[in-house]
């Protein structure tokens, strides 16, 4: 996750006082990279703030854009930040029975927002989707979700770089 979060200080920190611990864990079941496949699994991401961002996953594309993903939140409280290549985004809640579903297309990261808890999530994508990190590696998501005054805010990503080339 390094160069990752918005305060990379905070983060480099946060890693030399505690060492490679985990902000999340993924355990998932799986299947052949086929169309007819769902590759599903339970994502855990524990509670914790870098600088005054939560702890987030990383967050990608599919590389097969067309492909969706379905979520289930079992517990825990946090968000999904999602946005698109044509510059749309949408940050949508988690809470414990809610499901949500990732369009064809779109970016998604999940960000813990619970001050001690885990958030728990069951998860579901086409087996052929594939992960493309770099996108996001390069260019960051257009939003952050930070800890304002003990609650979530949605804030412009100061470090977001354009993509120089559209197809
Ligand atoms: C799979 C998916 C989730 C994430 C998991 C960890 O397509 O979206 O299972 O893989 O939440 O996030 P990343 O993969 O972004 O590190
Ligand atoms: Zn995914």
């Amino acid at each position: 996750m390094s160069g990752q979060f918005w305060d990379e200080t905070a983060f480099q920190t946060l890693f030399a006082e505690l060492g490679n611990i985990p902000l999340y864990e993924v355990y998932e079941l799986t299947r052949p990279a086929v169309p007819g496949e769902l590759i599903h699994g339970i994502s855990i991401l524990h509670s914790g703030i870098v600088g005054n961002e939560y702890f987030m996953t990383k967050g990608h594309y599919h590389v097969v854009l067309e492909t969706s993903e379905l979520y289930h939140c079992l517990s825990g409280q946090g968000v999904m930040v999602m946005e698109n290549l044509d510059g749309e985004w949408e940050i949508l809640e988690l809470r414990p029975g809610v499901s949500l579903y990732v369009l064809p297309g779109w970016a998604h990261r999940s960000v813990n927002t619970s001050p001690t808890e885990d958030l728990i999530s069951l998860f579901a994508y086409p087996g052929n989707a594939g992960h493309d990190y770099g996108t996001i590696e390069t260019q960051g998501f257009r939003k952050l979700v930070i800890n304002r005054s003990g609650s979530p805010a949605v804030i412009n990503n100061p470090r977001w770089l354009a993509p120089t080339e559209r197809l």
